[in-house]
């Protein structure tokens, strides 16, 4: 394969851009994380064969396409429509060097095998919400915003924030926020969230974001706004993220060539430690934390770790795009292991 691409210096590719008006969205930036360091792991070369499992508005993808043309081929996945929708005319320029799908990376080993697009030479998985869903007024993520409750990546999904916070009973969106918010105000939380329902349905973000406000004590207000981690928690159970996460790590390292990568963004710990734990496993380590003559781990190595220690943002990344501050960036090699990997030959149906 041609020499691996890396992100020119004098041409950033992760340029900042603007919504299009038409999404009504105006001035909205968009800047992928961790872009050289990403393009470097996965070794992008003219020729190779990519899969962004979470292509947001394509920033990663656009890159990824311009250092693998002019005959590479890129797999493109979102649950959100309207994040396809934008990328796919971010990326028209690299026609038929892609293809797009509405679909839940979690099912990215059947949608290989149905497609005949495997083995592959890596794949990228940015996990989240993007800053566009995060802004976008309509889609209720933010504690900033007047929006309905709504916060479901994928909006043909039916369970939106309101239904939780108006249905689950005190115990379980107690659970809820300390789990995926690590909110050790949650019961407090949870309780005034049922006081005020029994008065009327809460349906906007503000309103929950005000009540949330309320429930913490005054004198312990942290640094960030006291509703981000309940806002996370929500959000995390109402898209089911952690959910299969680990399984489909596992799993879908076999769809890489050996020497292939698979590259793994995360933005909060909770995502961060099964992406951890996964690699790890996958690369023959005790994960199951027994004492040694207990272990029941496999110890099979699939995968070598490129990344002992997670990469984060550097200082100027983080300046220029203050989201990115939070970010770890792992990544694993496939190994040259018999009995693993794709079960169709090596066509592309585009
Ligand atoms: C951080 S953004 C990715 C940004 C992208 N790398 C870019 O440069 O534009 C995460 C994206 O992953 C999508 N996403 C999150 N979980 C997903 C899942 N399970 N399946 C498919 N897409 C998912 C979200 O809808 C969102 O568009």
């Amino acid at each position: 394969m041609a020499q691996a691409c890396k992100a020119d210096e004098t041409r950033p590719i992760w340029r900042t851009e603007t919504m299009p008006d038409s999404l009504n969205n105006p001035g909205t930036d968009h800047t992928p994380v961790l872009l050289r360091e990403t393009l470097e792991l996965l070794s992008c070369a003219p020729g190779g064969r990519y899969v962004d499992a979470t292509l947001g508005l394509g920033g990663h993808a656009e890159a990824i396409l311009e250092c693998i043309q002019p005959d590479g081929f890129l797999l493109g996945l979102d649950r959100d429509e309207e994040s396809l929708a934008i990328a796919r005319a971010r990326l028209a320029q690299y026609a038929g060097m892609f293809r797009l799908l509405h679909e839940n990376f979690k099912n990215l080993p059947l949608v290989l095998n149905n497609t005949g697009i495997t083995p592959v030479d890596g794949i990228l998985v940015d996990l989240g919400i993007s800053s566009y869903q995060l802004l976008s007024p309509a889609r209720g993520f933010s504690f900033q915003s007047d929006a309905m409750l709504d916060m479901r990546m994928d909006t043909s999904q039916r369970l939106t924030a309101a239904d939780l916070i108006n249905s689950l009973a005190e115990d379980q969106l107690s659970r809820i926020i300390h789990r995926y918010g690590e909110e050790r105000y949650a019961r407090r939380i949870a309780r005034a969230i049922v006081a005020a329902r029994a008065k009327g349905a809460i349906t906007r973000c503000s309103q929950l974001a005000e009540l949330v406000r309320r429930a913490v004590p005054a004198r312990r207000i942290p640094a960030i706004h006291p509703a981000t981690r309940t806002f996370q928690a929500l959000r995390i159970a109402v898209n089911q993220e952690l959910d299969g996460l680990d399984e489909f790590l596992t799993e879908t390292v076999s769809f890489l060539r050996p020497g292939g990568r698979f590259v793994v963004i995360s933005f909060h710990s909770l995502e961060d430690r099964i992406v951890k734990r996964a690699f790890r496993a996958l690369a023959g380590q005790c994960v199951c934390d027994r004492p040694p003559e207990l272990c029941t781990c496999s110890r099979q190595p699939q995968a070598k770790l490129v990344t002992n220690r997670a990469i984060r943002p550097g200082e100027t990344e983080v300046e220029l795009n203050p989201r990115s501050r939070s970010a770890r960036l792992r990544c694993v090699e496939r190994l040259n292991v018999s009995g693993l990997g794709s079960l169709v030959p090596e066509t592309i149906e585009r």
